[in-house]
């Protein structure tokens, strides 16, 4: 991440002012853990990191792209986006909004400078790929005088992963970037989708233990969740999981093949774990709320098995430690991160032993990453 600011950073690459700068966050799945593409619900936190993104028009036909990630421009000409490889694949995200804009009705920018930057750390389950898809959107749109709404904005991002991306994930990134709001979680109902804030507990704190751990087949497992989730569905003769209850998954297991079965159980008690979340957030039941992240986590580790070694690990260490209301892993699993929820009494020290106990087992050191929650995505 550079510490100038965008315009002086995009005036030093390009040599002139941005006309857009743009910041989407990443995000913390807080709970509903696979629930978004089987219309479930899911609640998440906007965070107070993200990719920051500006833009300028050019008449050449010409598209830079720069990141900070790398130093490096990538050159292409305008027309229909075409999927990258290599060095220059992080483009494929602001390629994938060129490429999703007009399937919703909105035009396509031609010639452009871009700028990115971000203070997310990649590959820890944060949603790094929403953020920018939003922040590009957001830029690409506002450079061109449109301004759908935010759901539709969400949508964008979502079409980009899905369809050019080629990651069949649901809306629970992008909808907690683009709803996001500091000091509270966003609510999904994500068959609608309808979206919501829910304000965050007093007191408690989001910590991030980063493994940087990643299962060497990390999209064709979760592309094989969702396919098992997709044949369970069937099976059970509905169009996705949601639509089935605790009661009757256990009354049709027959029907479904057993690993499906697990996946398809996981799902539904998540669904219903959410909502339990939820009332008990209303009621200021910390305790409970913690609980419920907790058996999210088990439910992960034993029946959707999208949990490490790893990942357990701390989960066990964190719940063991003092002022820890509970722990889960956050995402799509297989490596990543863990997310604890804790009150006052859990600060730098108790992270250090969970994150020294971690190191002593495992030979590297998890980052410890205490986080705040921020604003969604929006043109600065
Ligand atoms: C990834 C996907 C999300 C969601 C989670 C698991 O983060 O991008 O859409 O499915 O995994 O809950």
């Amino acid at each position: 991440m550079s510490n100038a600011t965008p315009s002086a950073q995009f005036q030093k690459v390009f040599g002139r002012a941005p006309e857009i700068v743009t910041r989407a966050p990443g995000r913390i799945e807080f709970i509903g853990n696979h629930t978004d593409y089987n219309g479930g619900t899911v609640l998440g936190a906007s965070i107070d990191r993200g990719v920051t993104v500006a833009l300028a028009k050019r008449t050449d036909g010409k598209r830079n792209f720069y990141s900070t990630y790398n130093g490096k421009t990538v050159t292409l000409e305008a027309g229909a986006p075409v999927k990258q490889s290599g060095e220059a694949s992080w483009t494929n995200y602001p390629l994938g909004v060129l490429a999703a804009l007009p399937h919703f009705g909105q035009s396509v920018i031609e010639g452009f400078d871009y700028y990115a930057d971000s203070d997310l750390p990649a590959g820890a389950g944060l949603s790094s790929s929403a953020a920018i898809e939003l922040a590009s959107a957001l830029a690409f749109l506002g450079a061109t005088g449109q301004h759908p709404d935010r759901e539709t904005v969400v949508k964008i991002g979502k079409h980009a992963e899905n369809h050019f991306v080629g990651v069949p994930c649901g809306i629970l990134d992008q909808g907690v970037s683009g709803f996001g709001k500091a000091g509270h979680l966003v609510f999904i109902d994500c068959a609608g989708p309808r979206f919501d804030t829910v304000p965050m507990p007093a007191g408690a704190s989001f910590w991030i233990f980063n493994t940087h751990t990643k299962h060497a087949l990390v999209d064709g497992l979760y592309s094989a969740r969702h396919r098992e989730c997709m044949a369970a569905a069937q099976a059970l003769g509905v169009k996705w999981l949601v639509d089935v209850s605790v009661d009757q998954l256990r009354a049709a297991e027959a029907k479904i093949e057993p690993t499906a079965f697990k996946r398809a159980r996981h799902v539904v008690e998540e669904i219903a774990r959410v909502d339990a979340t939820v009332k008990a957030l209303g009621a200021g039941k910390i305790a409970e709320v913690g609980a419920l992240l907790t058996a999210s986590h088990r439910s992960s580790q034993h029946l959707f098995e999208n949990s490490t070694e790893e990942l357990d690990f701390l989960v066990d260490a964190l719940v063991a430690s003092t002022g820890v209301y509970g722990a889960r892993l956050t995402g799509g699993g297989f490596g990543g991160a863990v997310m604890a929820l804790a009150g006052p009494s859990f600060g730098a020290a108790q992270a250090e032993a969970v994150a020294a106990a971690y190191a002593a087992k495992f030979g590297a050191r998890p980052d410890i990453l205490p986080m705040g929650t921020g604003d969604g995505a929006k043109v600065l």
